[in-house]
């Protein structure tokens, strides 16, 4: 595809673009596979650091990092040595046994975040049920409320996966439409509102509020300084615990360990995921102290593949690698560089740029419905991987190993894109 044609890629004539093998596996995919996604028409084979590599050889930069999966890196080579011991090993022992791996993870990754517990799942939705069913039995066994009565404070616009419960309280009618009845138990507040929720917690059957600290599938929503730490202290006033989902905010990517970090936030439980297994494995945990989590007895929760051994030894590496490699760091400095550059430009297409670390997104400002999606076409020609979320955003969040060089590489691709938002023709 590459240098094939001086016209600018846009989505009436991308098809024209792509070669024959790229197209034999896309074809492959749509006939066979499900069509729950809507993917970029990029085939990829391979993938190291920051880069992917397509099926023609072609090279890219990833600013999508398996949606903040990949915060490590592809393929980094401790967590892939840790991956591949472990494998020839022990892999799976289910719960039903002990493996000499789980405990030390466990002690491991409760001192690093400072819990007394965790509970290992595999997805993060998975995680999300999890949070939510210990904060309903906490809710009954500790705070009192009635049998079957307890409420979850949600916020609109909230990304939390896909199960039947979870898009119970999703606001996305995409999500919802077609998936009723659906759980009722949840109270929706706007985002970034205090009064609301102020309002909200009154109801003595509430017995938690979830949030995402960055609202990062909606188009990374950024709160207004002090709004976490502000709701905390409402929750702790009305005994009701504060559960932050960091499955896509965590582990390094908006700069700080955990984006509740910045305002010294300690959620009651803290949700994590994705990056905890730096892209090779579905690995999702609950933290919390025994309060909570001793609420949960034998028999009440469980996953045949939570906690398998194999996980435990890849999450610990791909810890490690975010202290030794002081990724947080590094995101907190790219990511600021990043802004800079991109509002230095002042495009007349571009509304809004912004985001904290390296989670961050472009909001466009164009006429044209595919607007988004053409630039995200043109940057892939170009070599550069990132989708748009919710119609004008486009998330741009590169692994946190990128270098400076790398970055103002990848800086000069976007710039040299956006003179698609420019074509008369669109
Ligand atoms: C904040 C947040 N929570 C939960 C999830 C769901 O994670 P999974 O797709 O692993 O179930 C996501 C996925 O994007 C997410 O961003």
């Amino acid at each position: 595809m590459d240098g094939q044609s001086a016209q600018l890629t846009t989505a009436d004539n991308i098809q024209g673009l792509l070669s024959e093998n790229t197209l034999s596996f896309i074809a492959r995919d749509q006939q066979y596979g499900a069509h729950n996604y809507q993917p970029l028409p990029v085939v990829l084979s391979k993938g190291k650091g920051v880069f992917v590599w397509d099926v023609d050889g072609k090279k890219y930069f990833d600013f999508l990092s398996g949606y903040s999966s990949l915060n490590q890196g592809h393929c980094h080579p401790k967590i892939i040595e840790t991956l591949m011991r472990q494998a020839q090993q022990l892999t799976l022992t289910s719960r039903a046994f002990y493996s000499e791996n789980l405990g030390n993870y466990a002690a491991f990754i409760t001192a690093y975040f400072g819990y007394d517990k965790v509970l290992p799942m595999n997805s993060g939705v998975e995680a999300v049920e999890t949070a939510l069913k210990i904060a309903r039995k906490w809710a009954y066994e500790i705070k009192g409320v009635a049998k079957d009565a307890a409420k979850i404070i949600t916020v609109s616009d909230n990304f939390h996966g896909r199960t039947l419960s979870v898009v119970s309280f999703s606001t996305d009618r995409i999500a919802r439409n077609g998936f009723g009845p659906f759980m009722p138990g949840y109270i929706s507040i706007p985002f970034n509102d205090l009064e609301a929720l102020e309002n909200a917690l009154k109801d003595e059957q509430v017995a938690a509020f979830l949030v995402e600290p960055i609202q990062g599938e909606a188009g990374v929503y950024v709160p207004d300084d002090g709004y976490l730490a502000q709701a905390y202290s409402l929750c702790q006033k009305a005994k009701v615990l504060f559960i932050a989902d960091e499955i896509q905010t965590g582990l390094a990517r908006t700069g700080r360990m955990l984006a509740c970090d910045y305002e010294d936030v300690r959620p009651d439980i803290l949700i994590l995921g994705k990056a905890l297994s730096g892209g090779t494995l579905p690995i999702s945990a609950v933290l919390c102290d025994d309060a909570l989590m001793l609420t949960i007895k034998p028999g009440e929760h469980g996953s045949t593949y939570g906690g398998n051994p194999l996980a435990c030894e890849v999450a610990i590496s791909a810890l490690q690698v975010l202290k030794e490699e002081r990724l947080a760091e590094n995101a907190a400095k790219q990511g600021k560089h990043f802004r800079s550059r991109l509002k230095s430009l002042h495009h007349p297409h571009i509304a809004e740029v912004r985001g904290k670390g390296l989670l961050n997104a472009l909001v466009i400002r164009h006429e044209h419905p595919e607007a988004s999606q053409n630039l995200c076409l043109e940057l892939m020609r170009n070599g550069l991987l990132a989708k748009p979320t919710h119609g004008d955003k486009i998330r741009f969040a590169p692994p946190l190993i990128i270098t400076r060089e790398q970055m103002d590489h990848a800086i000069a691709i976007i710039e040299r894109s956006l003179a698609v938002l420019s074509d008369v023709k669109m």
